[in-house]
């Protein structure tokens, strides 16, 4: 594997994107941080200067540390990419988690982007073998999951799961690559939800055979017992409203799906009818909570 990544494009300015961009900037990483819709990557952008400056009022980080990674960042529409003039070392797609819009993302930018270029994505279920298929052959030497975690700058563990064609020395130089920068990577198989989504679909799931109906009471309850008594930093409905009830959604369909509808990984009815009425967690200000800014 042949150099070190001093430049990635992350697609899609959303809550993982923006976060990813964020943590790059930290790690002296040049980013650049685009969306389909220029202005939400643009908004993404002061979101991040606004959460730097807080941090250096918290004495997190410096001024002049602030002023480096500010360099290191910019955003733009993905239309303005200029793949000819200023090619990623890598790519980490985090767009809406669909199948069918990531791999309409990949193949075409699989026909822009020079052999170099690194393809990962950040899905938190679809397989990474599914995905791979929008490329050529030669593009799935260089072509794999990066799973980041929410918040990304925060969070340390970053999946790394490895592609049926990825190459074995770009998996350790992407290891190695992390450890250096201050994450905890993990190998994973290619299997549904990986390991952490796997494992924490019976965190959700059961916790939702708990209350089996909607009820603030039994909501905050579970929440609190898991975090006093279980140790959990979060109790499963709160980290469902940081993550997103979408998304959490999809990715239970997913692995459900591909475990060929196994019971124990099952959607709950209350989920669809959250994400129906567009109550979709801290994003829209309403989930299992209330949420002022
Ligand atoms: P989000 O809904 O907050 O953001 C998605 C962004 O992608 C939006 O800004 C949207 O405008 C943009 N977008 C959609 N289609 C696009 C396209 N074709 N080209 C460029 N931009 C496009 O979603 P979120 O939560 O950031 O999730 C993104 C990905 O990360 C999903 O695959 C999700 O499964 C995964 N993920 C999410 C986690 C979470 O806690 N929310 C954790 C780990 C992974």
């Amino acid at each position: 594997m042949d150099g070190t990544i001093k430049h990635a494009l992350v697609i899609g300015a959303g809550t993982m994107g923006k976060g990813i961009a964020q943590w790059l900037a930290q790690s002296g990483v040049r980013a650049t941080l685009c969306d389909l819709r220029g202005e939400v990557a643009v908004a993404a952008h002061k979101d991040i200067e606004l959460s730097w400056q807080k941090l250096v009022q918290k004495g997190k980080f410096t001024s002049e540390q602030v002023d480096k990674m500010g360099e290191c960042l910019n955003a733009i529409a993905l239309s303005d990419v200029d793949a000819a003039n200023d090619a990623p070392d890598l790519i980490i797609e985090a767009i809406v988690e669909s199948i069918e819009a990531k791999n309409k993302l990949f193949t075409e930018l699989d026909q822009s982007m020079p052999e170099k270029t690194i393809f990962a994505s950040n899905t938190s279920s679809i397989p990474i073998a599914r995905l791979a298929l929008a490329v050529t052959p030669k593009r799935r030497e260089r072509f794999l999951g990066l799973h980041f975690f929410n918040p990304a700058p925060i969070m340390k563990l970053v999946e790394i799961i490895k592609g049926p064609g990825t190459k074995s020395e770009l998996m350790s130089h992407l290891y190695l690559w992390f450890q250096s920068k201050g994450k905890k990577p993990a190998i994973c198989a290619d299997s549904p939800g990986f390991i952490v989504n796997r494992v924490a679909r019976n965190f959700y799931g059961e916790a939702f055979r708990i209350i089996k109906h909607e009820h603030p009471g039994k909501v905050k309850a579970v929440d609190e017992i898991m975090r006093t008594c279980g140790g959990f930093k979060m109790g499963p409905f709160e980290l469902m409203d940081l993550i997103g009830i979408d998304i959490n959604y999809d990715v239970t369909q997913s692995v459900w799906r591909d475990f060929f509808l196994e019971p124990r990984f099952a959607p709950h009815p209350l989920q669809r009818k959250m994400v129906e009425s567009g109550r979709l967690g801290k994003k829209t200000k309403q989930g299992f909570y209330h949420h002022d800014d």
